[in-house]
């Protein structure tokens, strides 16, 4: 697990970035916390510097929205899902468990489909 920090110390609609094997955006929603892969699934942009509207994320660069509690892009440019990461509060600090399950998948199953039919 990853020290995030104190959840009081995370503004609301902000969000914090943690180093895991890859950079980690927690962002803190309405009193939840939700973790995901900092970096846009599109071309590299910092997800933590986006804006945050009804728990999704717009990407600054190209505003592709993301899901925070899935992961899943509302549309293009970006096409292929970020990472989620499970987040766990103990005593008011934020922890985040950077092991992405290999089951959770980061491409949707309608782009898998468009995939193989190209
Ligand atoms: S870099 Fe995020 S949508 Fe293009």
């Amino acid at each position: 697990m990853i020290r995030v920090g104190a959840v009081a110390d995370i503004p609301d609609g902000e969000a914090v970035v943690v180093q895991g094997e890859v950079p980690i955006a927690v962002f803190h929603v309405d009193g939840e916390l939700f973790a995901i892969d900092d970096t846009c699934s599109h071309q590299k942009a910092s997800l933590s510097e986006g804006w945050v509207e009804d728990c999704k994320v717009e990407c600054p660069l190209h505003a592709a929205c993301f899901d925070l509690r899935t992961g899943m892009p509302s549309g293009p440019p970006a096409k292929m899902a970020v990472r989620t990461y499970p987040v766990v509060v103990t005593d008011g600090v934020a922890f985040v468990n950077p092991i992405v399950e290999p089951s959770v998948p980061t491409v949707p199953a309608t782009l898998v489909a468009d995939i193989s039919a190209a």
